[in-house]
């Protein structure tokens, strides 16, 4: 099923994963690959996209209007899903999983198709470590929060030091621009870009390829249509870490 007009559908679940995050589960499975996202439709607010976290379900951390409204439906809700989208994670077995907070949601349907070996997931507090049981059951997890709550007191990034990085045959990483940024240099430095894939978020309007608000410089690749996920070495010079533009076009330094 994949339709450029929004696709009814019905909220039969929601699962509370922490204090801002919820996973929204329909009544219809969308045929994907691990990675894809879709765009979703909360009647009378707005369209945002959204990773699909498994073939029947959405994981929404609540940061701003549409979200606070997709967090704030009941079982029994109706939205539009467009999609899915995108090119998705190769699914490669053997493969290292690196995730800050929410961004695990992209990532979840390759650890539960037992291709993620070992998981670094980061966050600022325990309480913000989604899925813990269920990764535990699917891969190695290491984790680390800011706050020392749970796991490595510190980042994410430092995880990376106990790990040896080459031995694995991919690396898949999503998570917030600075957390993502800060793990291309690691990777860079030990020239492991070719194996990497990286999941990126851009402002998004139409979803399809059209509207050129999701382009990255210098390439001008859309984030929508050939991403969201890159391999790390086409990355190298990209405007990630260092700028974005807004809804309005306007480039901010990150
Ligand atoms: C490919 C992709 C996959 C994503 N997957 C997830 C996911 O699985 N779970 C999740 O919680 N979030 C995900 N996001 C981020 C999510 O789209 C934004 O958090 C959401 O759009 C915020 O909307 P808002 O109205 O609640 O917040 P606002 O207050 O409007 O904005 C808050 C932040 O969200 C960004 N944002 C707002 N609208 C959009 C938009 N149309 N496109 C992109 N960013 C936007 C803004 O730039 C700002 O940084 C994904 C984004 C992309 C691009
Ligand atoms: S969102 Fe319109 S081109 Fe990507």
């Amino acid at each position: 099923m994949n339709s450029d007009l929004p696709f009814v559908v019905t909220i039969k679940k929601i699962e509370r994963e922490s204090e801002t995050v919820s996973t929204l589960f329909f009544n219809k499975k969308f045929q994907f690959s691990p990675g894809q996202f879709v765009m979703v439709w909360v009647p009378g607010v707005d369209e945002v996209p959204m990773a699909l976290s498994s073939d029947d379900s959405i994981t929404v951390q609540n940061v701003g209007i549409a979200t606070k409204a997709l967090t704030s439906l009941n079982e029994g809700s109706k939205i539009g899903i467009r999609g899915p989208y995108g090119n998705g994670f190769s699914k490669i077995h053997n493969s290292l999983g690196i995730a800050g907070g929410v961004g695990i949601a992209p990532i979840l349907p390759l650890l539960a198709g037992g291709y993620v070996k070992t998981f670094l997931y980061g966050a600022r507090t325990s309480e913000e470590i989604l899925f813990y049981n269920q990764i535990t059951s699917m891969a190695e997890l290491q984790v680390a929060t800011d706050d020392g709550t749970m796991g490595h007191k510190g980042l994410v990034l430092e995880l990376m030091n106990a790990v040896k990085l080459d031995e694995y045959d991919l690396i898949v990483v999503c998570g917030p621009e600075r957390m993502v940024a800060a793990v291309f240099s690691l990777l860079e430095s030990n020239q492991l870009l070719e194996k990497s894939e990286f999941s990126l978020h851009r402002y998004m309007k139409c979803g399809l390829g059209i509207c050129g608000s999701c382009c990255i410089d210098p390439s001008g690749v859309r984030i929508c249509k050939e991403g969201p996920v890159f391999r790390g070495d086409f990355l190298t010079g990209s405007e990630i870490g260092h700028h974005y533009r807004d809804a309005s076009g306007r480039s901010i330094l990150l």
